[in-house]
């Protein structure tokens, strides 16, 4: 990671005194981060109950929404380069009119209880849609439990977000009954390689010269990040940017190139620039054009920001290289939380806004 602010904030130690976390972390966030190892562990012998043979689909749709929807986004990015099927991540009310019988539907809310969620299960079962639905209970699993669905079944407790880990690695399971071979054996061991050491590398316990998710933190201090990933760290970009906003209750921006090189690079002249961080998410398989027009974005607009850090994909494999940037997002959004003085559990509008609509049926 390269970071070019090198300040003598007095914030700085703030992040390296334990008694921080007792204070601001009441839930104990750092704990469910630390354990994200041991949940993808249990969540890859995670399987649907019943046992499911599905015919090969068309096309698979994930439906979810925040999330409960990145684990889709997690799918999509290793199966790009590996299935002859396309996977569709489905955020909204309902299912893509294209969606029949000849597709597979994943319904994944990890609380059971989204309502657009639960529209495209109900959307999925009237079409004569294959369907699995992964959650932890609600009306979703109630919903499985009445229409015989077979349902993945996660462990309750935590925040959707903090659940990524249970929310993916069933997928891979469900496609393989599908006769779609998304990852081998040998790649998911890397990843949970991978995300052990960044869970040692990451912890609260380790001091802010060695640890690159407080360095990355502290360098996006005040400003306002706007996060930009290459073709396959797009979709983490925008995994970025909702922890950014959940977690650190920031607002953020989330952008990729090459498109971004199109259109939004041209943001950049306004006044609000200087108010903004750059962080450039790098995969070293990007390839060299790619890599080209990351250099050029530093030096065409890079100056003009607040500051410039770089964090990159770890691992070989896709499944390892997008975990490991997707959990460093995890715990820089956690310790942004921490030094902006907020819960980064909690999302009080979120549920409001939920309870509300609930209040209307
Ligand atoms: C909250 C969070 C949200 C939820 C979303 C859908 O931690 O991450 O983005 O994921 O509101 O809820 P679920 O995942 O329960 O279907």
């Amino acid at each position: 990671m390269g970071v070019e602010r090198t300040t003598h904030d007095p914030r700085a130690l703030k992040l390296d005194d334990p008694t921080i976390y007792e204070r601001a972390d009441v839930h104990r966030m750092r704990d469910v981060l630390t354990g994200f190892p041991a949940q993808c562990r249990t969540a890859a012998e995670l399987v649907p109950i019943p046992a499911v043979t599905i015919p090969r689909p068309r096309v698979v749709l994930v439906a979810g929404m925040g999330g409960s929807a990145s684990s889709g986004d997690l799918l999509a990015g290793c199966a790009a380069e590996r299935l002859d099927v396309p996977v569709i991540v489905h955020r909204g009310y309902g299912l893509p009119t294209m969606a029949g019988e000849r597709d597979l539907v994943i319904a994944s809310s990890y609380s059971g209880d989204t309502v657009e969620s639960l529209s495209a299960a109900e959307a999925a079962l009237s079409r004569g849609c294959p369907l699995v639905a992964v959650t932890s209970g609600g009306r979703l699993a109630a919903l499985a439990r009445e229409r015989g669905v077979p349902r993945v079944t996660l462990p309750a407790g935590l925040m959707p977000r903090m659940a990524l880990g249970y929310l993916f690695f069933p997928l891979l399971g469900i496609l393989k009954s599908a006769d779609l071979h998304v990852v081998k054996a040998a790649e998911i061991d890397e990843a949970f390689s991978v995300v052990d050491a960044l869970a040692g590398e990451l912890h609260p316990a380790r001091p802010t010269a060695t640890n690159e998710a407080k360095r990355l933190a502290r360098a996006i201090g005040d400003s306002l990040p706007v996060v930009y990933g290459g073709p396959i760290t797009g979709t983490v970009a925008y995994r970025w940017k909702t922890d950014l906003e959940e977690n650190a209750k920031t607002f953020a921006v989330a952008g990729v190139l090459p498109e971004m090189n199109h259109n939004e690079i041209e943001a950049w002249s306004a006044p609000l620039a200087r108010q903004l961080s750059l962080v450039l998410l790098r995969d070293g398989e990007e390839g060299r054009e790619i890599a080209r027009r990351f250099g050029l974005l530093r030096e065409l607009i890079g100056s003009g920001a607040a500051g410039v850090v770089e964090a990159s994909t770890r691992g070989d494999s896709v499944i390892a290289r997008l975990l490991s940037l997707a959990s460093l997002g995890q715990w820089t959004s956690y310790y942004l939380a921490i030094l902006r003085g907020v819960d980064p559990w909690s999302v009080p509008v979120l549920d409001a806004l939920k309870g509300r609509m609930r209040s209307h049926h």
